[in-house]
C-alpha cells in the first residue's frame, strides 16, 4: 500500500509532470495562505485582503502536505452521474486546471461515479474499465491512494440488472462475478472499498425492497459481498458506508449492530464510512467523534468518505462571511473528530468546487458546499482544514 509521504512533493514545488503548466491554478489557490505565511506590513498584497477575510497563518500550502503522517485527505474525482446532464465536458478527464488542483491538494481519490455498476458494468457480460482505470492511473502518478466506490448499492444499477428476470441463484452469481472482476482488476491498488453503500434507509430500516441484492437474496448477501471482495484483494480495507450516520442515532445504531454481527461471524469487515453530507441549516452532529469511537472500539477503521457542507443560499446567491465561517467550523470539527479517533485516517471531500458539485443539482435552495471558489481560491473552510491538519502533526 502506498504511503502518502513517500511520494508527495515537498513544500517547494511539484515534482509531477501532468498539468505543471497550470500551476497558476494552485498558485491562485494558495496565494492568500502564502501571504499569511510571510506577514509583512509593507507587502502590498496584504492590502488586497478584504477586511474580515484575513487568512490565518498556515505553514503549508496544500492539504496533503499539511496532513500528519499516514493521514489521507481525499476528494471525489468528478465524472459521470449528474455531470452528464451539465453543459461541460467530463471534469476529471478534460479539465486540466481541475486535475492540477486535484493532484496538488489531495492524497486520496474516490471515484465519484466511475466505479458504480451502471458505469463499469453497463451491459451484462460487458465491462467499461476506461474511466475507472484513468482514476487509478492518475492516483498512482500523483502518489495518491484510491477509495473504491461501490460494489453493492440500491442506486445507479444498470437497467439490464434491475429489469432482468434473474433467479436468486443467477443474481448471486452475477454479484460474485462482478466483485471478483472489479476488485480483482484493481487488487493492490485500492486502499479502501465501500463494499456496501447505503443499505439502511432514512427510517433506520435495512433496504429490503429498494436494494435488489437484499430483496432477492436476504441481508446475508452483504456478508458474502465482503467475503468475495476480500478474496479478490486481501489487502483492501472493506467498508460499510452511509449518510446521516454522523452522530449516534437510530441509523448508525443499525450499523453498529450489523457490524458487531458481521465481526462475530468472522466477516472481513474492516471499516465504517461516514459520508458527511452536512448542511448548516440542520446543525452540527456534535457526537461525531463518539460515534466514530464506538466503531473504532469494535476494532474497525473509520473514515469520513464524502464530506460537503451546504449553505442555504440567499437571494443574491452570495452567502455572507458569517455563513462561510459557520461552514468552516463544520468542516474543521468533522476533521478534528476524525483526527482524534485512532484508525480514522481518511477524510474525503465530495468535490472541492461548486461548479462540479452534486449539491446544486440535488438541493436547488442550497449550495456553496465546497471548500474553494470556482477559481480555486480558498474559502475559510479550506484554511480551517489546513490549520486542523497542521495542528495534528
Ligand atoms: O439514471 C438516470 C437516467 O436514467 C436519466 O436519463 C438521467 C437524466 O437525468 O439521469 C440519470 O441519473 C443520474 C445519476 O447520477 C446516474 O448516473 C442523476 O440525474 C444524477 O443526479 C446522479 O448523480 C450522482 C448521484 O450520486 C446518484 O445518486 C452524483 O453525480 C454523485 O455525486 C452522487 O454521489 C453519491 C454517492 O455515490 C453516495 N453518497 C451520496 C452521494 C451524493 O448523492
Amino acid at each position: 500500500m502506498q504511503h502518502r509521504r513517500s511520494t508527495h512533493h515537498g513544500a517547494g514545488g511539484s515534482t509531477r509532470g501532468p498539468g505543471r503548466a497550470l500551476r497558476w491554478s494552485a498558485a491562485l489557490l494558495v496565494a492568500p495562505v502564502l501571504v499569511a505565511c510571510a506577514p509583512d506590513a509593507e507587502d502590498p498584497q496584504d492590502d488586497q485582503t478584504p477586511p474580515g477575510q484575513e487568512q490565518p497563518e498556515t505553514q503549508f500550502d496544500t492539504l496533503r502536505e499539511a496532513a500528519p503522517e499516514g493521514f489521507y485527505v481525499g476528494s471525489a474525482a468528478a465524472g459521470g452521474g449528474h455531470h452528464l446532464e451539465q453543459d461541460y465536458d467530463d471534469p476529471f478527464t478534460t479539465d486540466e486546471a481541475y486535475r492540477e488542483v486535484l493532484a496538488e491538494q489531495f492524497s486520496s481519490l474516490s471515484a465519484e461515479n466511475q466505479m458504480k455498476w451502471e458505469f463499469i458494468h453497463p451491459e451484462q457480460g460487458e465491462y467499461d474499465f476506461g474511466p475507472a482505470d484513468a482514476i487509478v492511473d492518475f492516483a498512482e502518478e500523483n502518489g495518491q491512494v484510491v477509495r473504491g466506490h461501490t460494489l453493492l448499492w440500491h442506486s445507479q444499477n444498470p437497467e439490464w440488472l434491475e429489469e432482468g428476470d434473474f433467479t436468486p441463484e443467477e443474481l448471486r452469481e452475477i454479484l460474485r462475478e462482478h466483485i471478483e472482476t472489479v476488485v480483482g482488476r484493481y487488487a493492490g491498488r485500492i486502499q479502501q472499498w465501500d463494499v456496501a453503500n447505503e443499505i439502511v434507509d432514512d427510517d433506520a430500516e435495512i433496504r429490503t425492497e429498494e436494494n435488489i441484492w437484499i430483496r432477492e437474496l436476504g441481508i446475508e448477501i452483504v456478508s458474502d459481498a465482503f467475503r468475495w471482495a476480500h478474496e479478490a484483494d486481501p489487502e483492501a480495507e472493506l467498508f460499510l458506508n452511509d449518510y446521516s450516520v454522523e452522530g449516534i442515532n437510530a441509523k448508525s445504531d443499525v450499523y453498529y449492530g450489523l457490524a458487531q454481527d458481521m465481526l462475530d461471524d468472522g466477516v472481513p469487515l474492516h471499516g465504517f464510512g461516514v459520508q458527511g453530507h452536512l448542511s448548516t441549516q440542520y446543525g452540527y452532529p456534535g457526537d461525531l467523534q463518539q460515534n466514530l469511537q464506538r466503531f473504532a472500539d469494535l476494532g474497525l477503521k473509520t473514515a469520513i468518505t464524502e464530506i460537503d457542507v451546504r449553505i442555504v443560499m440567499p437571494e443574491d446567491g452570495q452567502p455572507d462571511q458569517g455563513a462561510f465561517e459557520q461552514q468552516a467550523a463544520y468542516y474543521r470539527m468533522s476533521l478534528e473528530a476524525c483526527l482524534a479517533v485512532e484508525g480514522c485516517d481518511s477524510f474525503t471531500l465530495w468535490g472541492f468546487v461548486d461548479r462540479y458539485s452534486w449539491v446544486p443539482v440535488f438541493f436547488p435552495e442550497e449550495g456553496a458546499a465546497t471548500v474553494m471558489e470556482d477559481d480555486y481560491s480558498p474559502r475559510p473552510a479550506f484554511t480551517a482544514l489546513l490549520q486542523a491538519l497542521e495542528a495534528a502533526r
